[in-house]
C-alpha cells in the first residue's frame, strides 16, 4: 500500500520552541489528522524507518508516537504488515463533554467567585493572611523530632495508622489540654487533617443536608463554604466583643432543624475577641437545655499573649455537649496538617467511624513527629517565642490604629491570635476600599467575606501573622490614608449596620 497522501500532506510540522517531547508532537499531529478525517480508518502509516528519515528524527521517537497512539486505540500494529489507522470512536472529532457538577458544588463555586481576588504576588503588605510567618517555623527542632520518630517507630509508622490517630500524640494532646482545664483522656481525642477536617467531621456528625447549623455573625469564611458544600444551611447569630447574643442564640437553637452551634470563643475569627466567662457559661446552659451540641473551634487557643487565661468551653462543659477542635496550623505551621477533635461518649465513636469512612487515617510519621516535638518540650519553647513576637505585634498595631485611624473608627483589642476587626465610622463597602488599599500597598479581608449573605460590610479584618512591627505600622498608616480619602468622598453619612465592638 502506498504511503497515504494525507499523511504526506500533514508533513507533521514540529514546533522547535515547544517543551512538549517530539514523540508527543508527532502523535498529536497524527491524532489531529485522524480526528479530522484526513487519515481514514484502514490506512497504513509509513514504516517507522521511513517516517523517521523523512522527519530527520530518531526511529525510537516515531516508534514512541505510534505506541502512544496505539495505547489510545487510534492505531494498530500488525506484525509483518505495518501500522494501520483504527479511527476514532464515534467517528468525528472528539469534543469535551460538559460534565454537570452537583448543585452544591455550583454554590461553592459561586461563593469562591464572590471572594475578592487578591494579587498574592504583589508587594503589598499581607494584612489579610492567617498563615504564620515562615521565619518563625522551628524547622531544625521539628526535623530532629521527625528523625527520632522514624528511628523509634520504624516501618510500623508507615502502615495505615488507624482512624483515631497516633496514640502517642493523643496522649500528649490530652496532657496539653489538661493544662487549660479540659479533663480528657487520649481515647476521647480523634486526630484529623487540620481543624478544617475537624469542622467538616463535626458538622457531618450532627447535621445532614437541608438541616441547619447556627454560626456567629460574622464567622470564619471557610465554615460557611464547608456548610454550603454539605448542603447545610447557616443561621447567623449576632456576635459582639462579649460573644454571641444569647437571646438570638436561644431563638435559633429552639428551631428543630438547627442541629448544632459552631463558635470560635477564643480569639474569634474574624473579630479577634474572646467570649466572656459569663457568656460561655450561659451559652453552654442554653445548648444543654435545647439538647444541641456546641462545636468549639479553638484554632488559636495556644496563642494568648496578654490578659488572663480563659477556660475553653470544653473545660466548662458540665453536660458533655462540647466538641472541641484544635489545630497546630496557627501556633506552629499549617503544612503538617495536624489537628484534633475532642468529644465524649458516642460522639467519639461517630467521629472515628466518619474519619475512617472519609480517608482511613492521616500521616502517621507526621503525627509521631508532632508527639516527639511536644514531648521534648520543643512545642512549649516555640510557643514562648511566638507569644513574645505576637505581643510586640499587637502593641504596634493598637498604637498605630489609635494614631492613624480617623475619629470614630472602632477596633477590637485581642489578647492573642492574629486577627483584629476594624469598623469604619461611615457608610462604605470595604470591598471597594480593598481596591484602593491594594494600590496603596496593603491588603486586608473585607467584612462581607465573613457573612453568609453576600451584602457589603463596613467592617474589615486585619491580621498580624506575617508582619513585623514596622510593617504593621506602615500597613495601618497606608490603610488609614485610604480610609480618609474614602470618607472625604462619602461625606459624613452614618453607617447603617455593623458589628458592635
Ligand atoms: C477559625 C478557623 N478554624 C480553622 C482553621 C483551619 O485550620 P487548619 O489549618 O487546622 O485546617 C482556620 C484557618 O484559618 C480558622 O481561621
Amino acid at each position: 500500500m502506498p504511503i497515504p497522501s494525507s499523511l504526506a500532506r500533514l508533513e507533521l510540522a514540529l514546533d522547535e520552541r515547544s517543551t512538549r517531547p517530539v514523540y508527543r508532537q508527532i502523535a498529536d499531529r497524527i491524532r489531529e489528522a485522524i480526528e479530522a478525517g484526513s487519515l481514514a480508518p484502514g490506512l497504513r502509516l509509513p514504516p517507522i524507518r521511513t517516517l523517521a528519515a523523512q522527519m530527520g528524527v530518531n526511529r525510537d521517537t516515531v516508534a514512541g508516537a505510534y505506541e502512544a497512539l496505539a495505547a489510545e486505540g487510534l492505531l494498530e500494529s500488525v506484525v509483518g504488515r505495518g501500522t494501520f489507522v483504527l479511527g476514532v470512536a464515534g467517528g468525528g472529532p472528539s469534543e469535551p463533554v460538559a460534565l454537570e457538577l452537583s448543585e452544591r458544588v455550583e454554590r461553592l463555586l459561586a461563593i469562591d467567585g464572590a471572594r475578592p481576588r487578591i494579587d498574592h504576588t504583589s508587594e503589598a503588605l499581607p494584612m489579610h493572611s492567617l498563615i504564620p510567618d515562615p521565619a518563625l517555623y522551628p524547622l531544625a527542632e521539628f526535623r530532629r523530632s521527625l528523625n527520632r520518630a522514624i528511628a523509634k517507630g520504624g516501618a510500623d509508622l508507615f502502615e495505615y495508622g488507624g482512624a483515631q490517630g497516633h496514640p502517642g500524640l493523643r496522649e500528649e494532646l490530652a496532657e496539653h489540654f489538661g493544662r487549660s482545664g479540659i479533663a480528657v483522656s487520649a481515647s476521647e481525642i480523634v486526630l484529623c487533617h487540620g481543624a478544617s477536617q475537624g469542622i467538616s467531621l463535626a458538622l457531618r456528625l450532627f447535621a445532614r443536608e437541608d438541616e441547619a447549623v447556627a454560626v456567629e455573625l460574622p464567622t470564619y469564611q471557610n465554615v460557611l463554604a464547608t456548610l454550603a458544600g454539605l448542603g447545610i444551611r447557616a443561621l447567623g447569630v449576632a456576635t459582639s466583643a462579649a460573644g454571641p447574643d444569647l437571646d438570638a442564640l436561644a431563638r435559633v437553637l429552639a428551631k428543630p432543624d438547627v442541629k448544632a452551634f459552631y463558635t470560635i470563643p477564643t480569639f474569634h475569627n474574624p473579630l479577634g475577641t474572646t467570649t466572656s466567662l459569663e457568656n460561655r457559661r450561659a451559652l453552654l446552659e442554653l445548648a444543654a437545655r435545647h439538647g444541641k451540641p456546641v462545636i468549639e473551634d479553638a484554632f488559636e487557643m495556644d496563642l494568648r499573649c496578654s490578659g488572663r487565661p480563659m477556660p475553653p468551653l470544653a473545660a466548662l462543659d458540665r453536660h458533655a455537649v462540647v466538641v472541641h477542635l484544635f489545630s497546630f496550623s496557627k501556633a506552629l505551621f499549617p503544612g503538617a496538617r495536624v489537628g484534633s477533635i475532642t468529644a465524649r461518649g458516642r460522639a467519639v465513636e461517630g467521629l472515628v467511624a466518619l474519619k475512617h469512612a472519609t480517608d482511613l487515617s492521616d500521616s502517621m510519621p507526621l503525627q509521631a513527629a508532632m508527639a516527639e516535638f511536644m514531648h521534648s518540650g520543643a512545642y512549649a519553647r516555640h510557643l514562648g517565642r511566638m507569644r513574645r513576637a505576637l505581643r510586640a505585634r499587637h502593641t504596634a498595631a493598637q498604637e498605630a490604629l489609635a494614631r492613624h485611624m480617623p475619629a470614630g473608627t472602632k477596633w477590637t483589642r485581642p489578647e492573642g491570635g492574629y486577627q483584629i476587626w476594624v469598623e469604619l465610622p461611615f457608610e462604605i463597602d470595604t470591598r471597594d476600599l480593598l481596591t484602593d488599599a491594594a494600590r496603596a500597598g496593603v491588603l486586608f479581608s473585607p467584612g462581607s467575606q465573613f457573612m453568609p449573605e453576600s451584602g457589603g460590610s463596613r467592617g474589615l479584618r486585619l491580621t498580624l501573622a506575617r508582619l513585623g512591627e514596622d510593617e504593621i505600622r506602615t500597613g495601618i498608616e497606608r490603610l488609614a490614608r485610604c480610609v480618609e480619602a474614602r470618607r472625604a468622598a462619602a461625606g459624613e453619612r452614618r453607617a447603617p449596620r455593623g458589628v458592635n465592638v
